[in-house]
């Protein structure tokens, strides 16, 4: 697929900045994370990895106790997880993990990045039987830095998590500003609203690149009604 001149020239600058810094960690993983790209535009889904600002708001107001389960949707190269494994460090000690990636690369850099937290190599479709694999109970919640809109597979995605979502368990995932009027991103949004107790739309968090809206579904405590 080829670059919008657009985005080629404004993202240029960036990639040479950060790959002046010969031995810096993350230009590596910038690198890695557009080859991978360049290879496979739909399921990578962006041409950089999310920033700072952008983890914070997917965990904003995300209240986990020990012995929940949080499990992360196509982790790439870390970005989201590092704000994850900050919040897992502190308030939310004793929380299990599993970050789910398909890309064989991106989870070598996760292993060695994060070396506390359980990766499966593996496809998202397959997270009940990865969670049945290891024991563990219905999530609390699902972080996703999936390209959601450029799956084929989005709504069998969305459905399949709101089913094993605990009651009272979020799904969160961004879509970035630019595409928001594009039939991909429509579908998520509609899907979404269709599938969860409460459909929600915060931002745009303005401090990445493209700026993005996290999209939140969460489920409700009461499954009864
Ligand atoms: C936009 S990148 C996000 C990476 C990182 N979370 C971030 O926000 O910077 C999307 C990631 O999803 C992974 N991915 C795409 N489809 C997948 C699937 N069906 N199962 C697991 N991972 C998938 C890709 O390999 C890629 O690493």
């Amino acid at each position: 697929m080829a670059l919008d001149p657009l985005v080629a020239t404004t993202v240029a600058p960036r990639f040479r900045t950060t790959m002046s810094t010969t031995t810096a960690e993350p230009g590596r993983q910038s690198l890695l994370f557009l080859k991978r790209f360049l290879r496979n535009p739909r399921e990578v889904g962006a041409l950089c990895p999310s920033t700072r600002q952008l983890g914070r708001a997917m965990l904003d107001d995300l209240e986990l106790s020990a012995g929940d389960v949080l499990v992360e949707y196509g982790a790439g190269t870390g970005s989201l997880t590092e704000a994850i494994d900050e919040r897992l460090r502190t308030d939310w000690a004793g929380v299990r993990y599993l970050g789910i990636e398909r890309e064989p690369g991106f989870c070598t850099v996760l292993r060695r990045r994060f070396p506390r937290l359980d990766f499966a190599e593996a496809q998202v479709e397959d997270v009940a039987d990865l969670l049945a694999a290891r024991d563990l109970p219905a999530p609390r919640a699902v972080i996703s830095g999936l390209p959601l809109i450029f799956l084929p597979a989005r709504r069998q995605i969305i459905e399949a998590t709101a089913g094993v979502l605990a009651p009272g368990g979020t799904f969160r995932t961004f879509s970035y500003v630019q595409s928001y009027v594009t039939g991909g991103a429509r579908e998520v949004r509609s899907v979404m609203r269709a599938t969860f107790d409460a459909f929600t739309l915060h931002g745009p968090v303005l401090r990445n690149f493209p700026p993005a809206f996290v999209l939140r579904g969460d489920k409700s405590t009461d499954r009864t009604g």
